[in-house]
C-alpha cells in the first residue's frame, strides 16, 4: 500500500524549521505587547455565514476558496480562511467593545484557502493577525501600519514597500462603483473572463486584475481619489500625514483594492521585492461595516495580517537571523550498564535546572554515546570509579580537558560554565 501523503498545498514544519517559526512568533508576541495588543485564541472553524457575510459573497475567498462542509449536526461549517471576521465575532459575542470601549487583539495560527499552490501560496498557511476594534479615527490606522512595519523591522526584513490606498465608504463607494461600471463597460471587449463576471458584481476587483490587458485598461480607470467623500478624504490625508510624521515612506496605489470586501477607507499591503508573484508579506486596512455585516452593533476596526510562511521565505532569502538554534548543552554518558541508572538521574537533575541535557535510552555503547555527545559543550561521564567516589567526570568537549567534580556540585559547576 502506498504511503498516504499530506494533502496538496499543506506542508510539515519539521524540527529544522520549527524553531525559526517560534522565533518569528516570539518576536511578534513581544512587538504586540509593546503596542498594547493582547493575545486571543479563536476557533479554527466557524459558521460559514460569518465569512460569506463578513468577507463578502462576491470575493474569490467565499466564491471558490473556502473549505466548507456540513458537520454531523447538518450545520454549514467553514475552516477559517482569515482571522478578522472571527476576531470581530468574538469581540461582539463577548462584549469587548460595549459603550465605546476599544480592544486591541492579536492572534496567530493556520488559515485555509483552496488556492492553486505555488511558492508562498499554500492551502493551509499561517497568519499573525492584529485587530484594533472600536476606534474610528485615523490614528488607529497609523498605529496598525506602524505595528506591522515595526514587526518586520525587528525581524530584520529588508527591501519592503508599503503600499496604501483608500477604498472609500458606504457613502462614496457606490458613486465610484458606478463610474467604474460605466468605464469598464466601454472596454468590455478587452476584459478577461473573470473581470467580465466582476463587472456588475464587484467592479472594484477589476482594478486588481493581474492580466496584462486588464491592467492596461485599469490604469486608465477613474481615480478613486476623485470620488472620495470629504470624510474619507480627510481620514486618508491624516493617515498619510501620520505615517510621514513617523518617517515612513509609502507608495500610493489607487488600484490596491484587496481581495476582501469588508474594507472601508484605508487599505494597505506590505510587499517584498524577494518573493516573486506572491509578494505580499502583509495586508490590512479599515473595516467599519464588518460588525454590522455579521449582525452586530456598529464597531469600527482596523487591522492587518502577515503571512508567516512568506515572512519565513523572505528571512531565509535575505539571511536574516533567527536567534540561537536550540541545542543540547550537556551529554551524560554511562561507562557501563551499572551506571546507566545514575546517568538518567543526573540527566533529569540537569534538565530541572534548565540545562539542555541528553543521555542514551536505547543501550548504546560508551563509544557511541561519546559520538552522540559530539555536538554538546560538555560530557558528564559516570562509571564504576565515579559511582564509588561520588563524583562525575566532566569533559569539556571544546578543548578536551577533563576534571572530576563532586556529584553534589556538578550542576552548579556546569551552570557557571555554560
Ligand atoms: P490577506 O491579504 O488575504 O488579508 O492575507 C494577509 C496575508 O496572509 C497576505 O499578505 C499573505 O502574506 C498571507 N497569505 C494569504 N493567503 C495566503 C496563502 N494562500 N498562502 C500563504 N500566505 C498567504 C487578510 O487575510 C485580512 N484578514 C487581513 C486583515 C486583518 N485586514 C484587516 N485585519
Amino acid at each position: 500500500m502506498a504511503l498516504i501523503n499530506a494533502p496538496r498545498g499543506t506542508r510539515d514544519i519539521l524540527p529544522g524549521e520549527s524553531w525559526k517559526w517560534a522565533y518569528i512568533v516570539k518576536t511578534a508576541s513581544q512587538t504586540m505587547r509593546d503596542f498594547g495588543f493582547s493575545e486571543i485564541h479563536l476557533p479554527i472553524f466557524e459558521h460559514t455565514e460569518l465569512f460569506s457575510r463578513g468577507v463578502g459573497e462576491t470575493t474569490d475567498i467565499v466564491e471558490k476558496e473556502m473549505y466548507t462542509f456540513n458537520d454531523r449536526g447538518g450545520r454549514s461549517i467553514t475552516l477559517r480562511p482569515e482571522a478578522t471576521a472571527g476576531v470581530m465575532r468574538a469581540a461582539l459575542e463577548n462584549n469587548l467593545c460595549v459603550q465605546g470601549a476599544s480592544a486591541k487583539l492579536w492572534n496567530w495560527g493556520p488559515m485555509f484557502r483552496h488556492e492553486r499552490p505555488q511558492k508562498g501560496r499554500y492551502r493551509q498557511f499561517y497568519q499573525i493577525d492584529a485587530e484594533c476594534l472600536g476606534i474610528a479615527g485615523p490614528r488607529a490606522d497609523v498605529e496598525v501600519i506602524t505595528l506591522s512595519i515595526e514587526l518586520f523591522r525587528r525581524l530584520g526584513l529588508k527591501n519592503l514597500e508599503v503600499v496604501i490606498n483608500s477604498v472609500g465608504c458606504e457613502k462614496c463607494r457606490p458613486v465610484y462603483r458606478q463610474k467604474l461600471i460605466d468605464y469598464f463597460s466601454a472596454h468590455k471587449d478587452k476584459l478577461c473572463e473573470t473581470c467580465l463576471t466582476r463587472l456588475d458584481r464587484n467592479p472594484l476587483r477589476i482594478l486588481d486584475c493581474k492580466q496584462e490587458e486588464c491592467g492596461k485598461i485599469a490604469d486608465g480607470a477613474p481615480d478613486i481619489f476623485d470620488s472620495l467623500c470629504d470624510e474619507c478624504r480627510e481620514h486618508f490625508a491624516e493617515v498619510r500625514a501620520g505615517l510621514e510624521r513617523l518617517g515612513f515612506t509609502y507608495t500610493l496605489n489607487k488600484r490596491l483594492v484587496r481581495g476582501l470586501d469588508y474594507y472601508t477607507k484605508t487599505a494597505y499591503e506590505i510587499l517584498s521585492g524577494d518573493l516573486g508573484a506572491q509578494n505580499a508579506v502583509a495586508g490590512g486596512g479599515r473595516y467599519d461595516n464588518l460588525a454590522s455585516a455579521i449582525g452586530g452593533s456598529k464597531v469600527p476596526g482596523v487591522g492587518f495580517a502577515c503571512g508567516v510562511d512568506r515572512v519565513m521565505l523572505v528571512m531565509e532569502e535575505q539571511g536574516c537571523s533567527f536567534g540561537k538554534a536550540p541545542s543540547i548543552e550537556v551529554y551524560a554518558a554511562a561507562l557501563d550498564d551499572a551506571s546507566r541508572g545514575a546517568v538518567q538521574v543526573l540527566t533529569y537533575e540537569l534538565r530541572k535546572n534548565n540545562i539542555a541535557a541528553e543521555s542514551d535510552t536505547v543501550g548504546k555503547s560508551f563509544k557511541a554515546q561519546m559520538k552522540a555527545a559530539g555536538v554538546c559543550k560538555f560530557a558528564c561521564i559516570i562509571g564504576p570509579d565515579e559511582l564509588a567516589n561520588n563524583v562525575v567526570a566532566v569533559k569539556n568537549l571544546d578543548d578536551g580537558s577533563q576534571e572530576k567534580i563532586s556529584r553534589e556540585e556538578v550542576v552548579s559547576y556546569l551552570k557557571a560554565k555554560l
